[in-house]
C-alpha cells in the first residue's frame, strides 16, 4: 500500500501555519512544522491535530525544532526569513535571509536528500538560488513560489473588475517576484478570450500595477506581517501538483539554463510540475514587448544573484 507523503514546513509563522492547515485539510501529506524553538510549532501542530475530527483528516502532525524529525520528507517548504521592517534596505534583508535560508537548507538537505524544495522566503528569486547552491540538488527539485501567487492576484483583480468567476480566468505572470514582474496579457484569458479584448489598456495597466504591488498592499493593511492566505494557497497548489503527480502547468521560479534565452538564473517561467518536481519548462512565444519586459526583469534578478554570490 502506498504511504502518505511527508511534507516539512520550515517556519511556523503565519505562512507556515496556514500552509500546514491547507495541506492536512486536503489530506495531502503528514506534516512536520519546524521553527527555531519547539513550543510554537508544537502548539500549532497540536492545535491542527485537535481540529482533525472536525476537518475529517487523518494526517499526522508534528511540531519541532529538531531537523532529525524531518528526515525523508518528499517536499520541504522553506518559509523562514525576516520580513522587511521600516528603515531596512533591500540589501539588509538579503544578507539576513541568505544566512537564514542557508542554515535551513543545509539542515533539511542533510536529512531529506531526495526532497523537492519549495522556497517562499524573500527576496524570492535570490533565496531560491541560495537553496539551490547550498543543497546541491538538481534544478528539477528546487523551485520558488511566486508566479502562482502573482497570477492568482491578477486573476482575483480581473474577476472583481469584470464580475466574472475566478474559475473562468487564467493568467500568466512571469519574471521576478518584484516590481519588474511580467504579466503576459496575451496569455491572460477569460473563457479563452485574451483579456486585451475585454478591457481598455489603461484599466489593464492599473490592474497590473496593483498586482505588482499586491504583497505591499497587504503589508500596508495588516501593519504587522505580510500576506499568508493567498501565499499558502499558492504553495499548496504547487505541493499538490507534485504529490499527486498532476503534471500541472504553473508559473514557478526555476533555474533557466538557456530557456527564454536566460542563462543560469532563477526566473519565473511556466513549468510542468509532477512527482519528479519540475518535469519541463514550457516555452511560450513572446513578442518584442514581452521579451523586453522579461529582459528587464532578468537584469534585476541577476543583480540579486550576484549579491548572493558575494555573501555565500
Ligand atoms: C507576498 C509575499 C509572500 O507577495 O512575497 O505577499
Amino acid at each position: 500500500m502506498k504511504k502518505r507523503a511527508k511534507i516539512t514546513v520550515v517556519g511556523a509563522g503565519n505562512v507556515g501555519g496556514a500552509t500546514a492547515q491547507r495541506l492536512v485539510e486536503k489530506e495531502l501529506a503528514d506534516v512536520v512544522l519546524v521553527d527555531v524553538e519547539s513550543g510554537m510549532p508544537s502548539g500549532k501542530a497540536l492545535d491542527l491535530a485537535e481540529a482533525a475530527p472536525m476537518g475529517g483528516y487523518d494526517c499526522r502532525l508534528l511540531g519541532t525544532d529538531r531537523y532529525e524529525e524531518t528526515a525523508n520528507s518528499d517536499i520541504v517548504i522553506i518559509t523562514s526569513g525576516m520580513p522587511r521592517k521600516p528603515g531596512m534596505s533591500r540589501d539588509d534583508l538579503l544578507r539576513a535571509n541568505v544566512d537564514i535560508v542557508k542554515k535551513v537548507t543545509e539542515s533539511v538537505a542533510k536529512h531529506s536528500s531526495e526532497a523537492c524544495l519549495i522556497v517562499v522566503s524573500n527576496p524570492l528569486d535570490a533565496m531560491t538560488y541560495v537553496a539551490y547552491r547550498v543543497s546541491g540538488f538538481p534544478r528539477e527539485r528546487v523551485m520558488g513560489m511566486a508566479g502562482v501567487l502573482d497570477s492568482a492576484r491578477f486573476c482575483a483583480f480581473l474577476s472583481m473588475e469584470l464580475d466574472v468567476s475566478v474559475e473562468s480566468i487564467s493568467a500568466q505572470v512571469l519574471g521576478s517576484h518584484g516590481d519588474s514582474m511580467v504579466p503576459l496579457l496575451r496569455y491572460t484569458t477569460v473563457a479563452g478570450i485574451p483579456v486585451t479584448e475585454l478591457l481598455p489598456p489603461a484599466r489593464l495597466q492599473a490592474l497590473i500595477e496593483r498586482t505588482r504591488t499586491g504583497g505591499g498592499e497587504i503589508v500596508g493593511l495588516l501593519k504587522t506581517g505580510s500576506a499568508y492566505y493567498a501565499p499558502s494557497a499558492a504553495i499548496v497548489e504547487m505541493a499538490e501538483a507534485i504529490v499527486r503527480n498532476k503534471k500541472k502547468i504553473l508559473p514557478c521560479t526555476v533555474l533557466c539554463q538557456g530557456e527564454y534565452k536566460i542563462n543560469n538564473l532563477f526566473t519565473g517561467v511556466p513549468v510542468k510540475l509532477g512527482s519528479c518536481g519540475v518535469e519541463a519548462i514550457v516555452s511560450l512565444k513572446l513578442n518584442e514587448e514581452e521579451t523586453a519586459a522579461l529582459a528587464q526583469s532578468v537584469d534585476a534578478i541577476r543583480a540579486m544573484h550576484q549579491a548572493v554570490d558575494q555573501i555565500l
